[in-house]
């Protein structure tokens, strides 16, 4: 990767690409690693726009020999702009407090306590409103539009007016590190589905819950006019960033009923009798030809299984009773679908039990206020009877149908 890569007339990528077996947020795995964007804009005045975090996958050591190599010192920086305080950007901010002692930190009103909150710094920290400029000098205006809840309650984002460049911070972003590349126009073919699913994978496990403030934002900045988009994670954006905005549009959308007609199996199994009836339910479903995706838990991490889960219209929930209650790993799914507003969904419900049931009552329970569809269940005593697996079989092919009616958003 270059140091430093420019974007536009007197703006800079200085970001890093993050390869860390951590965690992102401490949940998610990122096996292609991670990149987060910071960039610089050059007018009389420089702003940094958006930080790092502090250490893991060298991304604090990198932030310093990115900067030095546009020529710019870094106590020459006279503004950080803080457009979000999630410690992935900002977990650098102290360090460069004491790097800079007299940098000016701008963020959001709503950003100001969190900056003493997590860094302990009060001082030279401004709030700026809902649309003011920043003159740099040099033609270099920022300018700031607050985004609650994109991702967090003090969101902002920052657009550069003579460059029409826009700073979204999470919002068009995605997973993946840059393999050598940068920008939308150079990812060659076979990188393009890398790119759809690290972004969508990226969507549904950070930004689902806020669909309706990436909705909100994009159009409350429908006017601008955008040239590029560079998101603080993922690809820069400049060749086509309406893209990326359709792109997320169709995702928030997935949060209503607008998903894809496809069906998510998530299924867990002790001894093979779930697995035995949802090889049935699959029989019914192959008979309209529906696309499926299966993913096994806890084999399959959450992320994964959320990513195709979010687009699909509808789902196999396939696991039996433990304990009186749900099979803890698909448990865990449940309550992460519930907290990100996995909402609308047409469910099919399958799976054994030993002594007694339980795990449909507590299934019901966790549903609730999610607005789901649901057929079945089918529950049955130890090993599915050749009636169970008959049944299993309509009722896959009757859910397949249900979604098959559903038209597809994908362009
Ligand atoms: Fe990439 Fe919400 O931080």
């Amino acid at each position: 990767m270059p140091t430093s890569e420019k974007i536009a007339e007197g703006v800079w990528w200085t970001g890093v690409n993050v390869y860390t077996s951590d965690l992102f947020e401490g949940i998610w795995p990122i096996p292609n690693g991670v990149t987060i964007n910071s960039y610089v804009v050059k007018g009389n005045k420089v702003a940094l726009i958006d930080l790092v975090k502090a250490g893991g996958g060298g991304s604090s050591e990198n932030i310093i020999d990115q900067v030095k190599s546009i020529g710019i010192a870094v106590n020459h920086i006279d503004y950080l702009i803080l457009n979000h305080l999630e410690p992935d950007h900002t977990g650098y901010t102290a360090a460069m407090r004491e790097l800079n002692p007299k940098i000016q930190i701008l963020t959001s009103e709503k950003g100001v306590p969190l900056v003493k909150a997590f860094y302990g710094i009060s001082d030279g920290v401004r709030a700026v409103k809902d649309g003011e400029e920043l003159e740099l000098g040099n033609g270099k205006v920022l300018q700031f539009f607050y985004a609650p809840n994109v991702h967090w309650p003090e969101t902002m984002v920052t657009y550069e007016k003579s460059t029409k460049v826009l700073f979204p911070c999470d919002a068009f972003g995605s997973f993946g590190a840059f393999k050598g590349y940068i920008f939308d126009d150079q990812v060659p073919p076979e990188d393009e589905a890398f790119w759809a699913s690290e972004t969508l994978r990226y969507y549904a496990n950070i930004v689902a819950t806020f669909s309706q403030s990436v909705l909100n934002a994009i159009k409350k900045l429908g006017g601008l006019d955008i040239k590029v988009i560079a998101p603080s994670h993922g690809l820069i954006w400049r060749k086509n960033p309406g893209k990326v905005i359709a792109d997320y549009v169709r995702y928030a959308n997935y949060m209503s009923d607008f998903q894809e007609p496809e069906i998510t199996v998530i299924w867990g199994s002790m001894y093979g009798n779930t697995g035995t009836i949802l090889r049935a339910v699959l029989r019914g479903i192959a008979q309209e030809s529906v696309e499926v995706t299966i993913h096994k838990v806890p084999e399959t991490d959450a992320s994964f299984v959320l990513a195709d889960a979010w687009r699909s219209a509808g789902l196999v929930i396939a696991m039996p009773t433990y304990e009186y209650s749900i099979f803890p790993p698909v448990a865990y799914i449940l309550d992460l679908m519930k907290l990100k507003h996995f909402w609308h969904k047409k469910v099919l419900r399958v799976g054994s039990f030993g002594w007694v049931g339980g795990a449909q009552k507590h299934f019901i329970e966790k549903i609730d206020k999610m607005f789901w569809d649901c057929i079945g269940p089918l529950e049955y005593q130890g090993a599915p009877k050749p009636e169970d697996l008959k049944k299993a079989e309509e009722l896959g092919q009757e859910l397949a149908r249900q979604v098959k009616a559903i038209k597809s958003k994908k362009t």
